[in-house]
């Protein structure tokens, strides 16, 4: 038997032993990544040239048949499909590769983002902003082992998952892809969810996860997606690096750059992000893939490149390994090795990183998943108990006058309104159509929580917020006047098979973050009523519902919760479910105030803004609860020295001072009073969630390490400055939430 093929031979012989037997087309072949032949064939008829270029999840390959997909793939140089969205598919074209010269396996990818949703019949979990507001990691992790095991199911290796991007701007429709505008938060959200998605990476399991996109796309210059960042290199080490290098101690397999150029330089060009920083600095030892038609773009729009050629042979010698995706790939790159521009041993470092991931999933020995056995995984009951557990713990409770909790037997008349209330939106972006019987919408969800005396009465909004009715408003207005408690559920709109319809999502930013349409009259023209009225938000990116705040005695933000998100909901709304979760990303007031991140420096509001308050609509961290808790006596116990050595013990009593158990997320903060170079004015450093039973205490401890104290000196070398810092922990990064206390760093 041929090495590559002995299952027992270790994985580097294996690779060798079938790097060997490769031709170059075949290997730039395993560097070649398509959209799946289904795709191709649906957006056959309904792609413009314009389309092509700028949307970014639909493709076609003009001059080309999408029989001509099958044909590469026998013959051995297509290395990895994306948008291959059901498991016939999946299976269909592993036979074709199986077939080919080497049978080496394709490696399916998939945007599974919170489930493997963008395929029909899977659990859709809260979106990761959302899922954020629980800092529950452990959650993350649960849910990405689950995601894995539903994605092996379908013959599915390798999500483009997760987004570890800091998220600074709330213009940008993808903020709710990440997981908020924190660098700790993030990064072990991030973290835990490599772990979950790759286990050892060792077994049919296990998924390859991939962090992206690296990086500056979470800060573009104009909110829109792939617009150029321009951010000193401090600022990028200290906050939108270390997300990105704590996925790769964690091991991440693969690593995606992002759209935009980034000081100047295109991220898929850039030799310094892919190779010095990635390999040479962080020891990064899986793959790059591009992301889509990005390396194109290095010519077609960024202008760095005069042929798509060279974009090519920059981007390789950059450090790209894959390509994600066009026809055209594998003879151009197959050319620049026959012309003696790029050396065939550059190609082949790439493809023993592919290779080398295919033997680890095992794909050589399973290619297929089985079809008999996939709905055993796919939604089973454990799935959707945990979407739905997501689901109540990251929504926030963002103002309660003391309506919340509602007594179900207390109103006759519930009036339940807005866009997102009978809608399947609610599993947001990165979700397809999914079945309605395995979607609970919010009017569902609150009509099965009322009292057999009470009559929901719906007023439907459509779905669309750029297109809504002034009649249908008013007709909300005149039921109002008849209920005795209205429900208006709005948001934004994100589902991806309505592209060009979608207010929030990817390629969906604003240069507004108020509600679209005729929503903000909805809402008012309700409350006009006089009758209580609650506004629920489902949402992608935080939007400045100032109004609503200052006007109405409820808000809840349900993010994007996923399948269950109505259950959840109405859970919380009528009190079955107290609410725990905490804003993963500051709301701001109005568009003005974008970069209104906890952690901005310490000049930032100097002068404050003329006219309007400086102060966010709501802070990262807040959120309530239908409980009370009190802080108090923080302590902290130990020594930290500026060699790096100690550690601190930081305590706090955490007290639940009502009459609900409860969660609670605690929260500890560090400033550092001088530095150097400018620090923020806080940083979160750890947090816990903490379960408190009505009247009970407990005392809290974190541990400080150096690490945690630590900044960049002049040489981007981590060092901690001795000195004076300020300790904080509390129930948000509000001053006002929080206990402080000096610690001194010695020489
Ligand atoms: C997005 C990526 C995604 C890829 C494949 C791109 O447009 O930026 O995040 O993984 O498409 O769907």
């Amino acid at each position: 038997m041929e090495t590559y093929k002995n299952p027992a031979a270790p994985i580097a012989d294996r690779v060798e032993d079938l790097l060997g037997r490769m031709t170059l087309e075949e290997k730039v072949g395993q560097t070649n990544q398509l959209v799946g032949v289904e795709h191709f064939r649906q957006n056959l008829a309904s792609l413009t040239a314009d389309d092509l270029f700028r949307n970014t999840a639909q493709a076609i390959y003009p001059g080309h048949k999408p029989e001509e997909l099958e044909k590469w793939t026998r013959q051995g140089i297509v290395g990895s499909f994306l948008h291959v969205i059901t498991l016939e598919e999946a299976n269909r074209l592993q036979h074709l590769a199986m077939e080919s010269r080497l049978a080496v396996p394709l490696l399916f990818g998939i945007d599974a983002i919170h489930g493997n949703a963008n395929c029909p019949d899977n659990t859709v979990y809260p979106g990761n902003l959302g899922l954020a507001c629980s800092f529950n990691t452990g959650l993350a992790r649960r849910i990405a082992r689950q995601t894995a095991a539903e994605m092996r199911a379908m013959n599915m290796h390798w999500t483009f998952n997760p987004n570890v991007e800091v998220a600074h701007d709330a213009r940008w429709g993808r903020c709710g892809e990440t997981y908020g505008e924190d660098r700790c938060l993030v990064e072990r959200m991030g973290v835990e969810t490599v772990h979950g998605l790759q286990g050892n990476l060792d077994s049919t399991a296990d998924v390859a996860a991939c962090a992206k996109h690296f990086v500056g796309g979470s800060r573009p210059d104009n909110g829109t997606n792939g617009s150029p960042c321009d951010v000193s290199e401090r600022t990028l080490r200290t906050t939108f690096f270390p997300p990105f290098k704590a996925t790769v101690d964690a091991g991440v397999a693969t690593v995606m750059p992002s759209h935009n150029e980034l000081n100047g330089i295109p991220c898929h060009s850039s030799r310094w992000l892919m190779t010095d920083v990635l390999r040479h600095e962080w020891g990064f030892n899986g793959f790059v893939v591009s992301d889509w038609m990005d390396i194109e773009h290095v010519h077609d729009l960024h202008g760095t490149a005069e042929t798509v050629e060279d974009a090519y042979r920059q981007s390789i010698m950059a450090g790209m390994d894959m390509h994600m995706h066009g026809p055209d790939w594998v003879d151009a790159v197959c050319s620049l090795v026959k012309e003696g521009v790029i050396s065939e041993q550059r190609i082949d470092e790439s493809v023993r990183r592919i290779l080398e991931l295919k033997f680890c999933l095992g794909l050589f020995e399973h290619p297929y998943a089985d079809p008999e056995t996939s709905m055993q995984v796919r939604l089973c009951d454990e799935h959707r108990r945990t979407a739905l557990e997501a689901a109540r713990q990251s929504i926030v409770l963002l103002k309660n006058d003391g309506l919340l909790p509602l007594d179900p037997n207390r109103y006759r008349k519930i009036l339940v309104t807005g866009i997102n209330a009978r809608d399947e939106n609610i599993m947001g972006d990165w979700s397809a159509s999914q079945r309605p019987e395995n979607v609970v919408t919010i009017l569902e969800g609150i009509s099965s929580f009322v009292g057999d005396g009470c009559e929901v009465l719906y007023v439907s909004q459509g779905w669309d917020p750029r297109n809504m009715s002034s009649e249908r408003v008013t007709h909300a207005a005149e039921v109002a006047r008849e209920a005795d408690l209205n429900i208006v559920v709005a948001g934004e709109y994100m589902m991806r098979w309505r592209w060009n319809d979608r207010t929030c999502g990817e390629d969906t930013d604003r240069s507004d973050v108020n509600l679209v349409g005729l929503q903000n009259e909805l809402i008012r023209r309700v409350a006009e009523s006089g009758k209580p009225t609650i506004l629920v938000l489902v949402n992608g990116r935080p939007l400045g519902v100032e109004w609503a705040a200052s006007n109405l005695p409820a808000i809840v933000e349900a993010w994007e919760p996923g399948m269950y998100g109505g259950q959840a909901v109405a859970e919380i709304l009528f009190g079955k479910v107290n609410p725990s979760a905490k804003l993963s990303i500051t709301i701001p007031r109005s568009v003005g105030q974008i970069h209104c991140h906890y952690d901005h420096k310490p000049s930032q509001y100097f002068h404050p803004y003329a006219c309007s308050s400086s102060e966010p609509l709501y802070p990262f961290g807040y959120g309530l609860s239908y409980t009370t808790y009190s802080y108090s006596g923080l302590a902290a116990e130990g020594e930290i020295c500026a060699d790096g050595t100690g550690s601190i013990d930081v305590s706090v009593d955490v007290a639940n001072t009502g009459s609900v158990d409860g969660e609670e997320i605690v929260q500890l903060y560090i400033r550092d009073v001088y530095s150097t170079f400018t620090r923020p004015v806080k940083e979160l450093k750890d947090f816990k969630r903490v379960a408190l039973k009505a009247g009970e205490s407990k005392r809290v401890h974190f541990t400080l390490t150096p690490e945690m104290l630590a900044m960049p000196d002049a040489d981007y070398h981590w060092v901690i400055e001795p000195g004076d810092f300020v300790v904080m922990a509390g129930s948000s990064s509000r001053d006002n939430d929080l206990l402080k206390i000096k610690i001194n760093v010695k020489k």
